[in-house]
Protein backbone atom coordinates (compact mmCIF):
# COMPACT_ATOMS: atom_id res chain seq x y z
CA UNK A 1 0.00 0.00 0.00
CA UNK A 2 1.39 3.59 -0.75
CA UNK A 3 0.63 6.96 1.00
CA UNK A 4 1.34 10.23 -0.69
CA UNK A 5 1.13 13.11 1.41
CA UNK A 6 0.33 16.51 -0.49
CA UNK A 7 1.94 19.34 2.14
CA UNK A 8 3.98 22.08 1.80
CA UNK A 9 5.87 20.44 5.47
CA UNK A 10 7.27 17.40 3.58
CA UNK A 11 9.68 17.15 6.24
CA UNK A 12 7.04 15.91 8.58
CA UNK A 13 5.98 12.86 6.94
CA UNK A 14 9.87 12.10 6.62
CA UNK A 15 9.72 11.29 10.31
CA UNK A 16 6.93 9.09 9.97
CA UNK A 17 8.94 6.50 8.13
CA UNK A 18 11.96 6.92 10.36
CA UNK A 19 11.11 4.77 12.78
CA UNK A 20 9.45 1.69 14.37
CA UNK A 21 7.27 -0.36 12.98
CA UNK A 22 6.54 1.47 10.22
CA UNK A 23 10.07 1.88 8.92
CA UNK A 24 10.49 -1.71 9.29
CA UNK A 25 7.03 -1.97 7.03
CA UNK A 26 8.72 0.77 4.65
CA UNK A 27 12.55 -1.21 4.13
CA UNK A 28 10.15 -4.56 3.63
CA UNK A 29 7.75 -3.14 0.51
CA UNK A 30 4.87 -3.64 2.17
CA UNK A 31 4.43 0.29 2.52
CA UNK A 32 5.48 3.26 0.75
CA UNK A 33 5.04 6.44 2.61
CA UNK A 34 6.45 9.72 0.64
CA UNK A 35 5.51 13.14 0.51
CA UNK A 36 5.12 15.58 -2.51
CA UNK A 37 5.98 19.49 -1.75
CA UNK A 38 3.04 21.45 -2.29
CA UNK A 39 5.62 24.37 -3.38
CA UNK A 40 7.37 22.89 -6.44
CA UNK A 41 4.16 22.99 -8.33
CA UNK A 42 3.48 26.95 -7.38
CA UNK A 43 4.83 29.51 -10.05
CA UNK A 44 6.84 32.28 -9.54
CA UNK A 45 10.00 32.77 -7.86
CA UNK A 46 8.72 32.99 -4.17
CA UNK A 47 6.47 29.23 -5.00
CA UNK A 48 3.23 31.31 -3.26
CA UNK A 49 1.01 28.46 -2.42
CA UNK A 50 -2.05 30.78 -0.19
CA UNK A 51 -3.82 33.79 -0.94
CA UNK A 52 -6.69 36.41 0.45
CA UNK A 53 -10.03 35.19 0.60
CA UNK A 54 -12.67 36.80 -2.21
CA UNK A 55 -15.48 38.35 -0.04
CA UNK A 56 -12.34 39.26 2.51
CA UNK A 57 -12.02 38.27 5.86
CA UNK A 58 -8.62 37.32 8.14
CA UNK A 59 -6.51 33.92 7.11
CA UNK A 60 -5.01 32.74 4.07
CA UNK A 61 -6.71 30.20 1.55
CA UNK A 62 -4.35 27.77 -0.62
CA UNK A 63 -4.16 28.67 -3.66
CA UNK A 64 -6.27 26.03 -6.52
CA UNK A 65 -3.25 26.13 -8.77
CA UNK A 66 -0.69 24.68 -7.07
CA UNK A 67 -2.98 21.80 -5.24
CA UNK A 68 -4.66 20.93 -8.65
CA UNK A 69 -1.36 20.14 -10.45
CA UNK A 70 -0.05 18.32 -6.99
CA UNK A 71 -2.67 15.90 -6.90
CA UNK A 72 -2.47 15.45 -10.82
CA UNK A 73 0.64 14.39 -10.60
CA UNK A 74 0.19 11.70 -7.42
CA UNK A 75 -2.76 10.65 -9.14
CA UNK A 76 -0.60 10.14 -12.23
CA UNK A 77 1.80 8.13 -10.40
CA UNK A 78 -0.82 6.22 -8.21
CA UNK A 79 -3.40 5.73 -11.10
CA UNK A 80 -6.05 3.41 -8.30
CA UNK A 81 -5.56 5.56 -5.52
CA UNK A 82 -7.81 7.34 -3.57
CA UNK A 83 -7.44 11.64 -3.12
CA UNK A 84 -8.53 12.05 0.85
CA UNK A 85 -8.65 15.58 2.45
CA UNK A 86 -7.95 16.22 5.85
CA UNK A 87 -10.10 18.68 7.41
CA UNK A 88 -12.48 19.22 10.51
CA UNK A 89 -15.85 18.74 8.18
CA UNK A 90 -14.77 15.23 6.92
CA UNK A 91 -16.42 12.18 7.98
CA UNK A 92 -15.38 11.44 11.57
CA UNK A 93 -12.27 8.66 11.64
CA UNK A 94 -12.64 5.46 13.58
CA UNK A 95 -11.26 1.85 13.30
CA UNK A 96 -13.56 0.88 10.56
CA UNK A 97 -12.53 3.28 8.46
CA UNK A 98 -9.54 2.47 8.58
CA UNK A 99 -10.02 -1.18 7.59
CA UNK A 100 -11.83 0.46 5.18
CA UNK A 101 -8.93 3.10 3.83
CA UNK A 102 -6.48 -0.38 4.11
CA UNK A 103 -8.43 -1.98 1.06
CA UNK A 104 -7.74 0.88 -1.29
CA UNK A 105 -5.22 0.90 -4.38
CA UNK A 106 -3.00 3.88 -2.45
CA UNK A 107 -3.88 6.92 -0.67
CA UNK A 108 -3.27 10.33 -1.83
CA UNK A 109 -3.78 12.53 1.54
CA UNK A 110 -4.30 16.42 0.78
CA UNK A 111 -2.84 18.73 3.82
CA UNK A 112 -4.07 22.25 4.19
CA UNK A 113 -2.93 24.63 5.95
CA UNK A 114 -4.10 28.52 7.04
CA UNK A 115 -8.05 28.46 6.57
CA UNK A 116 -8.46 25.70 4.33
CA UNK A 117 -7.97 24.55 0.21
CA UNK A 118 -9.73 26.81 -2.28
CA UNK A 119 -13.12 25.09 -2.31
CA UNK A 120 -12.96 24.41 -6.08
CA UNK A 121 -10.37 21.46 -5.32
CA UNK A 122 -12.75 20.55 -2.67
CA UNK A 123 -15.44 19.62 -5.13
CA UNK A 124 -13.32 18.59 -8.23
CA UNK A 125 -10.30 16.95 -6.87
CA UNK A 126 -11.13 15.12 -3.31
CA UNK A 127 -12.28 12.10 -3.39
CA UNK A 128 -13.47 12.15 0.53
CA UNK A 129 -12.90 13.81 3.39
CA UNK A 130 -11.91 12.49 7.04
CA UNK A 131 -11.57 14.58 9.96
CA UNK A 132 -9.83 12.93 13.16
CA UNK A 133 -11.87 14.70 15.86
CA UNK A 134 -14.00 17.45 16.60
CA UNK A 135 -11.43 19.85 17.04
CA UNK A 136 -9.33 22.24 14.84
CA UNK A 137 -5.58 21.73 14.11
CA UNK A 138 -3.22 24.14 12.49
CA UNK A 139 -3.21 21.88 9.61
CA UNK A 140 -3.35 18.30 7.71
CA UNK A 141 -0.14 16.68 8.16
CA UNK A 142 -1.08 15.03 11.69
CA UNK A 143 -4.28 14.19 10.85
CA UNK A 144 -2.61 12.41 7.80
CA UNK A 145 0.08 11.20 9.98
CA UNK A 146 -2.45 9.29 11.92
CA UNK A 147 -5.01 8.06 8.86
CA UNK A 148 -1.41 6.40 7.50
CA UNK A 149 -0.59 4.90 11.19
CA UNK A 150 -4.02 3.65 11.54
CA UNK A 151 -4.01 2.16 8.24
CA UNK A 152 -0.61 0.78 7.34
CA UNK A 153 -0.75 -1.21 10.58
CA UNK A 154 -3.89 -3.58 8.51
CA UNK A 155 -2.04 -4.26 5.97
CA UNK A 156 -1.24 -7.93 6.48
CA UNK A 157 2.43 -8.51 7.50
CA UNK A 158 3.32 -5.38 8.95
CA UNK A 159 2.29 -5.83 12.71
CA UNK A 160 4.45 -9.16 12.07
CA UNK A 161 1.97 -11.36 13.77
CA UNK A 162 -1.21 -11.90 11.21
CA UNK A 163 -3.26 -12.17 14.08
CA UNK A 164 -2.37 -8.98 16.24
CA UNK A 165 -4.53 -6.35 14.18
CA UNK A 166 -7.62 -8.40 14.72
CA UNK A 167 -7.24 -8.61 18.57
CA UNK A 168 -7.20 -4.75 19.02
CA UNK A 169 -9.33 -2.39 20.89
CA UNK A 170 -12.69 -1.44 18.48
CA UNK A 171 -11.86 -5.09 16.95
CA UNK A 172 -16.16 -6.10 17.32
CA UNK A 173 -16.49 -2.97 18.90
CA UNK A 174 -15.00 -4.03 22.19
CA UNK A 175 -12.00 -2.50 23.73
CA UNK A 176 -9.40 -4.88 24.58
CA UNK A 177 -8.17 -6.45 27.43
CA UNK A 178 -5.44 -5.33 30.03
CA UNK A 179 -1.70 -6.32 29.05
CA UNK A 180 0.41 -7.70 31.75
CA UNK A 181 4.45 -8.29 32.02
CA UNK A 182 6.77 -8.98 34.42
CA UNK A 183 7.87 -8.42 37.17
CA UNK A 184 4.93 -10.82 38.66
CA UNK A 185 4.24 -8.21 41.57
CA UNK A 186 4.44 -4.83 41.03
CA UNK A 187 4.12 -2.10 43.73
CA UNK A 188 2.24 -4.83 45.93
CA UNK A 189 -0.21 -5.87 42.50
CA UNK A 190 -0.04 -9.30 41.21
CA UNK A 191 -0.73 -10.35 37.65
CA UNK A 192 -4.33 -12.07 37.50
CA UNK A 193 -3.71 -15.65 38.30
CA UNK A 194 -5.30 -17.28 35.68
CA UNK A 195 -3.14 -15.72 33.08
CA UNK A 196 0.46 -17.90 34.39
CA UNK A 197 -1.94 -21.13 34.56
CA UNK A 198 -1.06 -22.04 31.14
CA UNK A 199 -4.43 -23.03 30.51
CA UNK A 200 -4.93 -21.66 27.35
CA UNK A 201 -8.61 -21.99 27.38
CA UNK A 202 -9.03 -20.21 30.57
CA UNK A 203 -7.16 -17.55 29.64
CA UNK A 204 -8.72 -16.77 26.21
CA UNK A 205 -12.00 -16.74 28.31
CA UNK A 206 -10.62 -14.17 30.97
CA UNK A 207 -9.47 -12.01 28.36
CA UNK A 208 -13.20 -11.76 26.68
CA UNK A 209 -14.84 -11.55 29.53
CA UNK A 210 -11.37 -8.01 30.48
CA UNK A 211 -12.51 -6.70 27.20
CA UNK A 212 -16.37 -6.81 28.04
CA UNK A 213 -15.83 -5.32 31.19
CA UNK A 214 -13.20 -2.38 30.00
CA UNK A 215 -15.95 -1.72 27.41
CA UNK A 216 -18.95 -1.34 29.86
CA UNK A 217 -16.60 0.45 32.24
CA UNK A 218 -15.21 2.84 29.84
CA UNK A 219 -17.09 3.40 26.64
CA UNK A 220 -20.67 1.91 27.21
CA UNK A 221 -21.91 3.20 23.88
CA UNK A 222 -20.22 0.84 21.91
CA UNK A 223 -21.82 -2.10 23.36
CA UNK A 224 -25.55 -0.34 22.65
CA UNK A 225 -24.70 -0.40 19.30
CA UNK A 226 -23.37 -4.13 18.50
CA UNK A 227 -25.03 -7.36 19.29
CA UNK A 228 -24.03 -9.63 22.03
CA UNK A 229 -23.65 -12.83 21.72
CA UNK A 230 -25.71 -15.54 24.04
CA UNK A 231 -21.74 -15.74 26.55
CA UNK A 232 -22.02 -11.84 26.55
CA UNK A 233 -25.22 -11.69 27.67
CA UNK A 234 -24.68 -14.31 30.63
CA UNK A 235 -21.73 -12.27 31.62
CA UNK A 236 -23.74 -8.77 32.21
CA UNK A 237 -26.61 -10.87 33.50
CA UNK A 238 -24.46 -12.23 35.88
CA UNK A 239 -22.76 -8.62 36.97
CA UNK A 240 -26.47 -7.28 36.75
CA UNK A 241 -27.64 -9.78 39.91
CA UNK A 242 -24.15 -8.82 41.61
CA UNK A 243 -24.77 -5.28 40.84
CA UNK A 244 -27.98 -5.60 42.65
CA UNK A 245 -27.31 -7.67 45.24
CA UNK A 246 -24.52 -4.71 46.39
CA UNK A 247 -27.29 -2.02 46.23
CA UNK A 248 -29.42 -4.46 48.33
CA UNK A 249 -26.82 -4.68 50.88
CA UNK A 250 -26.27 -0.71 50.97
CA UNK A 251 -30.08 -0.87 52.37
CA UNK A 252 -29.35 -3.22 54.87
CA UNK A 253 -26.29 -1.13 56.23
CA UNK A 254 -28.16 2.14 55.87
CA UNK A 255 -30.62 0.79 58.09
CA UNK A 256 -28.12 -0.86 60.55
CA UNK A 257 -26.18 2.42 60.47
CA UNK A 258 -29.45 4.03 61.26
CA UNK A 259 -30.41 2.38 64.18
CA UNK A 260 -26.94 3.08 65.04
CA UNK A 261 -27.64 6.81 65.40
CA UNK A 262 -30.93 6.53 67.32
CA UNK A 263 -28.95 4.03 69.72
CA UNK A 264 -26.19 6.42 70.19
CA UNK A 265 -28.88 9.74 70.66
N1 LIG B 1 -7.24 19.80 9.89
C1 LIG B 1 -7.36 20.61 10.93
N2 LIG B 1 -8.02 20.03 11.93
C2 LIG B 1 -8.32 18.78 11.50
C3 LIG B 1 -9.01 17.68 12.07
N3 LIG B 1 -9.54 17.74 13.30
N4 LIG B 1 -9.14 16.56 11.34
C4 LIG B 1 -8.64 16.51 10.08
N5 LIG B 1 -7.98 17.50 9.49
C5 LIG B 1 -7.82 18.64 10.19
Amino acid sequence: MKFTVLTIFPELVAAMRAHGILRRAVQRGQIDICAIDIREFAAGRHRVTDDRPYGGGCGMVMKPEPLAAAIRFARGRMPGASVVHLTPQGRPFCQAAAWDLALRGGLILVCGRYEGIDERVCSDFIDEEISIGDYVLTGGELPALVVIDAVARLIPGVLGGESSAVKDSFHESLLEHGHYTRPRVFEGHAVPDVLLSGNHREIEKWRREASLVRTFLKRPDLLMHRALSPAEVEILQKWRSDIEKIIRNQSLHCADSLSGDQQAG
